[in-house]
């Protein structure tokens, strides 16, 4: 099993739609997917709920990690772990024990890069991340090109040492799928074109292993 995490301690930059349209690309290639939600606020698990008034669209196991351990059923491919802002000390060790992939959402903001820039320093001193046993990458979200807080965002991205795995552009799809129970993945192909082929690089990284 592989378990992927979208982290960040900055509030509203993207890791439940980040995690939820992860989920459903992967239980749409047929893996068997579960995802846990850690947030209080439980936004992850209404998507859940939502998603059971469709039929025929492939299952995603739900899981309270607020009210119980955040433990797959067996036979699950891929757990996504759905993280609340402002995780941090001793809470991040602890969030990051089992997880083999992490990625970061950050928008295109100064106040974000310098929430990210100073997480990252935090992050790097769990000793899982130090030693390299767990994959860490960065995704710019919630983008607008030819916009200079864009370029701000690409050029302090692109100048880490970590992955720069992509960037998904501010887009109506995401509040729609999230709105819906939905991915971006099963909407009308010919409405998400332009979001759905943003993913390939994410997807290849995370193929990678
Ligand atoms: N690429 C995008 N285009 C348009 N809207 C987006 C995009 N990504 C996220 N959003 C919207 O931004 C809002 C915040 O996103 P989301 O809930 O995924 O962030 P979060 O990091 O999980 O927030 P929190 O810290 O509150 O858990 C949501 O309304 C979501 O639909
Ligand atoms: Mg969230």
């Amino acid at each position: 099993m592989q378990t992927i995490m979208l982290m960040n301690a900055k509030g509203g930059c993207g890791k439940s739609t980040l995690a939820t349209n992860l989920a459903t690309w992967y239980a749409d290639e047929g893996f068997k997917v579960a995802l846990a939600d850690h947030d209080p606020q439980g936004s992850t698990l209404d998507w859940l709920e939502a998603r059971q008034d469709y039929e025929g669209i492939p299952e995603i196991a739900a899981i309270d990690a607020v009210n119980g351990p955040a433990r797959a059923p067996r036979g699950t491919d891929y757990l996504i772990m759905d993280v609340p802002a402002s995780i941090h000390g001793k809470d991040i060790n602890a969030h990051l024990r089992r997880v083999d992939t992490m990625i970061m959402p950050v928008l295109p903001s100064p106040l974000d890069i310098r929430a990210c820039k100073r997480y990252l320093k935090e992050l790097s001193k769990n000793n899982r991340i130090a030693r390299g046993q767990l994959r860490v990458g960065v995704v710019a979200n919630r983008v607008r090109e030819n916009t200079r807080a864009f370029h701000e965002l690409e050029a302090f991205l692109n100048g880490l040492e970590i992955p720069f795995l992509g960037k998904l552009r501010e887009s109506q799809n995401y509040i729609r799928a999230a709105e819906t129970g939905l991915g971006i993945f099963e909407l009308a192909p010919s409405q998400v074109y332009a979001d759905v082929v943003q993913w390939d690089a994410i997807i290849d990284w995370l193929n990678e292993q």
